[in-house]
């Protein structure tokens, strides 16, 4: 099904993703279903955070997948867009269909229902509001469950040092006989987790967290916001994208 109705690039979506490690997963097979099915061109919009965040969650690498290149098919990082963002004009234009931001962190929750735009992510928000752009947001933090990067367990870890070859971004090194994995350069390929000859590493583990009250009082203040669609979860992500452009076709 295309959802391509001729001039006015309403088959354009935008979607931002900010540095949440809960849902960031979901959210990239969701965002890749919607695309499949409704035939909908995806810009992916990254915040700084977002764009390390999606690294170490193995999503950067596969972002063509959603965002091959071509235009209003980018992925736009704050430094392609610079401070003040210089694509958001698009949003100001009525470029896009919808505009959502998935997974949302509780930083960028705060900060759209608080009119501060001073990130990529934050300043789209702000300009789709002004130019009646519908935005649907995934709140990271409204749920008692997250799911960590890689990490090595020291329990079991025999110091072997095995996993330092086998990353292929040198994201494991030695340091004072023990193998440290440096996130910042870890890509979530999970070959140190596959290799491991002690199962010592573990890669996208759930853990539970507590939710904070003032998280719970900005997703309330958020879904009083006119043009703003809060959801809880993936699943609810995917239907309400689903009918939003169903409806307008
Ligand atoms: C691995 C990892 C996972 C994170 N997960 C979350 C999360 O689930 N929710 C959240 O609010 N912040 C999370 N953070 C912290 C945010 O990335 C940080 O607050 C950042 O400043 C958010 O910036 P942004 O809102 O502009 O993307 C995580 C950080 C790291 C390194």
């Amino acid at each position: 099904m295309s959802l391509l109705k001729g001039e006015g690039g309403t088959n354009f979506i935008a979607w931002g993703i900010t540095g949440s490690g809960s849902f960031i997963r979901k959210s990239f097979e969701v965002l890749k279903r919607i695309k499949e099915r409704y035939g909908v061109k995806i810009t992916t919009y990254a915040s700084r955070a977002g764009e390390e965040v999606a690294r170490m969650y193995g999503i950067l690498d596969r972002i063509g997948e959603i965002s091959p290149g071509r235009h209003y098919e980018e992925l736009i990082t704050e430094d392609v867009a610079g401070a003040s963002c210089t694509y958001s004009g698009r949003f100001m234009l009525g470029r896009y269909r919808l505009l959502v931001i998935a997974p949302a962190t509780s930083n960028t929750v705060a900060k759209i229902v608080y009119g501060i735009s001073d990130t990529i992510i934050t300043t789209i928000a702000s300009q789709a509001l002004k130019g009646g752009v519908p935005i649907i947001i995934l709140p990271s933090d409204a749920t008692e469950e997250t799911e960590v990067p890689c990490y090595i367990d020291r329990e079991r870890c025999t110091n072997c040092m095995e996993c330092i070859d086998k990353c292929p971004f040198g994201a494991i090194s030695e340091l004072n006989c023990i193998p440290i994995l440096d996130l910042m350069k870890c890509h979530g390929c999970r070959v140190c987790e596959l290799t491991c000859p002690e199962k010592a590493i573990f890669c996208f583990q759930k853990a539970k967290i507590k939710i904070r009250e003032i998280d719970r009082e900005n997703i309330e203040h958020l879904r009083e916001m006119e043009g703003v669609t809060v959801v809880e979860s993936p699943d609810q992500l995917e239907d309400v994208i689903a009918r939003t452009l169903g409806e307008s076709y």
